[in-house]
């Protein structure tokens, strides 16, 4: 191989880790309230479902166990995590197996341009969508603690991406 492409490519290796232990080492020295209000939101995307009744299908349990989610003795409603499932770090997979992006740059592509509802979409808006049609509940308000909270999880597991307004999700 020919030398400076050998260097140029070394140089990628060498930078994907660097920039993973990056984004841990932040997270790792977030203020204890900052810190909480992560957990509290990564609680909130795995149990919340904001009053919401709809189960992801007749049978919760079972889809539960397929879709990959946390198995539950109960019946369970719609979360953020029934689609957005492993806490929204992989694939997400809808009820009808439908195949959608992970969220891990969702925080770092935010604002972005809705062709449908003409609408430019941020972050909080995008949250809220997904709350009324997604789970059919009560959406947070905007700077509602369940939103700040959502938001920091978000934001926690997107440290390191790069930011890319508008960008695709990966
Ligand atoms: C019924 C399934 C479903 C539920 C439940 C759901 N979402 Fe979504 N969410 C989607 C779909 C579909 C998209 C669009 C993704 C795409 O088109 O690739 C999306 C997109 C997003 C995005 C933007 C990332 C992107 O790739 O466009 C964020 C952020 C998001 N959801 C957060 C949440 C949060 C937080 C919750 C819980 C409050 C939630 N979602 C609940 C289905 C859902």
């Amino acid at each position: 191989m020919e030398g400076s492409r050998m260097r140029r490519r070394l140089r990628v290796i060498v930078a994907i880790p660097a920039i993973a232990i990056a984004g841990v080492a932040a997270a790792a020295h977030l203020p204890p309230a900052l810190q909480q209000a992560v957990s509290r939101g990564a609680h909130i995307f795995n149990d919340d479902s904001f009053g919401s009744r709809v189960k992801p299908v007749a049978d919760a349990a079972t889809a539960f166990a397929a879709l990959g989610g946390a198995p539950h003795a109960g019946p369970r409603f719609m979360t953020c995590s029934a689609c957005h499932i492993h806490g929204g770090l992989t694939r997400g997979r809808l009820p009808d197996g439908h195949r959608i992006a992970s969220l891990r740059n969702a925080a770092a592509i935010f604002p972005r341009y809705n062709v449908k509802s003409h609408r430019i979409m941020t972050l909080e808006a995008q949250i809220r969508h997904c709350v009324r049609d997604g789970i059919a509940g009560r959406a947070p308000a905007y700077g509602s603690s369940a939103m700040v909270d959502l938001v920091s999880y978000l934001r926690s597991i997107a440290a390191g991406q790069r930011i890319a307004i508008g960008g695709p999700a990966h």
